[in-house]
C-alpha cells in the first residue's frame, strides 16, 4: 500500500491555514489544548453530527433525541461513580515540575519523555525525582451561586450520559417508548485530562455523541452485537477506509467494573491504532444507582405482562472531534496535477463543508454577473461558496483544501449558451451542464454512493 500522505502536523497546519481549526486564546499565547473552529471546520464538525443525528433519529424509530444541561446535581456524579473514581494516578517530577500518568510510566509509553533529557524515560534521567502516584480527579469543580465560600460545589460534566440516565423516567413518560429504545445526546463535555494532545484526539473540552439503548435485560448481549457493527459501520458508509478501521474487544482487566463487555472502534491515525468510540454493555448499573441516590424509582412496567425490571443499557460513545479528526485524516491527500502539486481533502460529500464552489473565469464580460446568479440559486439548498479573485487555478486548490466536491466554471461559452462546467474534485473530470439543470445535477451527484478515492 502507497504511505499515507496525513501527518498530524500537516492536518494542523492545513487547519489553520483554511480556518477550519485553531489554537484556542493563540494572542495571549495559548492555553493548553483547547480549540476554536473556524468556518469551514464549524461546517465540518456540524456535518459529522448531523449524520450521526440522521443514523440515530431519521433512519430509526426506535431512539428519541435529549438536550440536558451540562451542570448537574452534584448527587448524579457520586452516583454514577465520577466523583471517587474518575482518577488519574499521577506521578510529579520535583525536578522539572512535569506531570505524567502512573500507568503511562509502567507502560513506558510511546513518545513519552523526560521533558530535560528527551532520550530518557522520565525517571531515568540523571536528576529526575519522582513523587509517588497520587490520584487526581479528572472533573472540573466549579461554584453555584455569587460568593465562592457559600455556594455549592457543582462539576462541569465529564460525560453527556448522565445525563441521560437522570431523565430516563421524563422521557418514557412522553415518549411512549419501551424497552428497546434509546435516547441520544450530542453535545460538550469536559474532563481535567493529565495529558492532552495530539491536536483534536484529546481536548479538555469536547463534544460528545452518545446513545443509550434500554432492552429487556436478556436482549442485552444480542443488542451489544448489533450496536457493535452498526457503529462499526457507519464511519465505513461516511468513507472511512475499511483497512483503516477495526473493532477490539476489551479485556476483562480493561472492564469498567460495571461493564460485562466494552469494544472499541479504532483507527489507525498518524499516531498510530487509538480508540475512536467506545461500546459497552452497561447492565443496570446506572439506573440502579440513581435510584438508590434519588429514591426515584427507574424501572420499565409493562403493563400487558405485569412484567416490572431495570432495562439493560448498551452505549455507543462518540466523540464529534475526534471523529472529525478522523474523517480529515483519512480524506488529507497529496497529488501532482499537470505539473503542480495540490492538497486535496477527499472527504464523503456528505461531510464536505462546502459542496458547490461558482467560478466565473474572468471578472468581465458577464461572467460575474451569471456566477452570481448560479450562486443565488444554489446556495438556498446547497451549502454554495461564490469565488471570484485569483487564477482558476489558485481557485481550484483553495477549494481542493477544504474539500469541496464540485466547482462549477463559468466561461464565455456560458454567456452565450447558459451552460458551465462542473468539475469533480477527485476525477477532476468535468461535464458541461446546462444552467437550468445545474441544482438537479449536483443534487444527484452529491447523493451518489461514494467511495474514498485513496482506496485506488
Ligand atoms: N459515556 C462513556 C464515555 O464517556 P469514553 O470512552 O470516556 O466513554 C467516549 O468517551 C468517546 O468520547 C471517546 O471514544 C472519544 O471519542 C471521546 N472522548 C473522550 N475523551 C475525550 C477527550 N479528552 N478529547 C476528545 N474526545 C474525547
Amino acid at each position: 500500500m502507497e504511505e499515507d500522505a496525513a501527518t498530524m502536523d500537516k492536518i494542523v497546519a492545513l487547519c489553520k491555514r483554511r480556518g477550519l481549526i485553531f489554537a484556542s486564546s493563540e494572542i495571549y499565547g495559548g492555553v493548553g489544548s483547547t480549540y476554536d473552529y473556524g468556518h469551514y471546520g464549524v461546517l465540518l464538525k456540524t456535518n459529522v453530527k448531523n449524520e450521526w443525528w440522521r443514523s440515530m433519529l431519521s433512519e430509526r424509530d426506535d431512539i428519541v433525541a435529549l438536550d440536558s444541561a451540562i451542570l448537574q446535581h452534584p448527587r448524579v456524579w457520586e452516583a454514577s461513580g465520577h466523583l471517587a473514581g474518575f482518577t488519574d494516578p499521577l506521578v510529579d517530577c520535583r525536578v522539572c515540575k512535569s506531570r505524567f500518568r502512573a500507568d503511562h510510566l509502567e507502560e513506558r509509553a510511546v513518545g513519552l519523555a523526560c521533558p530535560k533529557k528527551p532520550s530518557k524515560l522520565p525517571g531515568e534521567g540523571p536528576d529526575c525525582d519522582l513523587t509517588p502516584a497520587r490520584e487526581f480527579n479528572l472533573m472540573f469543580k466549579t461554584t453555584v451561586g455569587p460568593v465562592e465560600e457559600t455556594g455549592s460545589v457543582a462539576y462541569l460534566r465529564p460525560e453527556t450520559a448522565q445525563g441521560i440516565f437522570i431523565n430516563f423516567k421524563n422521557v418514557l413518560q412522553f415518549s411512549r417508548k419501551k424497552p428497546p429504545f434509546g435516547i441520544a445526546q450530542v453535545g460538550k463535555s469536559f474532563r481535567n485530562e493529565i495529558a492532552p494532545g495530539n491536536f483534536i484526539f484529546r481536548t479538555r473540552e469536547f463534544e460528545q455523541m452518545e446513545m443509550e439503548f434500554f432492552v429487556p435485560p436478556a436482549d442485552a448481549p444480542r443488542w451489544y452485537e448489533t450496536w457493535k457493527a452498526e457503529r462499526f459501520d457507519w464511519y465505513q458508509r461516511l468513507g472511512i477506509r475499511p483497512g483503516k478501521l477495526r473493532l477490539r474487544e476489551h479485556d476483562a482487566d480493561e472492564l469498567s467494573h460495571y461493564s460485562s463487555g466494552t469494544a472499541d472502534v479504532e483507527y489507525e491515525f498518524p499516531i498510530g491504532w487509538s480508540e475512536l468510540e467506545g461500546i459497552a454493555n452497561r447492565g443496570n448499573f446506572d439506573l440502579t444507582q440513581h435510584t438508590e441516590f434519588s429514591g426515584e424509582k427507574l424501572e420499565y412496567f409493562d403493563q400487558p405482562t405485569g412484567e416490572r425490571y431495570v432495562p439493560h443499557v448498551i452505549e455507543p460513545a462518540a466523540g464529534a472531534d475526534r471523529a472529525t479528526l478522523a474523517f480529515l485524516a483519512d480524506a488529507y491527500d497529496e497529488e501532482e496535477v499537470e505539473g503542480e502539486s495540490r492538497t486535496v481533502l477527499k472527504l464523503h460529500p456528505r461531510l464536505a463543508p462546502v459542496k458547490v464552489a461558482v467560478l466565473p473565469l474572468v471578472r468581465k464580460d458577464g461572467q460575474p454577473e451569471l456566477a452570481r446568479e448560479l450562486f443565488a440559486g444554489l446556495r438556498g439548498t446547497l451549502q454554495a461558496e461564490l469565488d471570484e479573485g485569483g487564477s482558476i487555478g489558485k481557485r481550484y486548490r483553495r477549494q481542493d483544501e477544504i474539500g469541496t466536491p464540485y466547482c462549477v466554471t463559468v466561461d464565455h461559452q456560458s454567456i452565450e449558451d447558459r451552460t458551465v462546467t462542473v468539475r469533480e474534485r477527485d476525477s477532476l473530470a468535468q461535464e458541461r451542464v446546462g444552467a437550468g439543470e445545474l441544482l438537479g445535477h449536483l443534487a444527484a451527484r452529491l447523493a451518489a454512493p461514494w467511495k474514498s478515492p485513496k482506496l485506488g
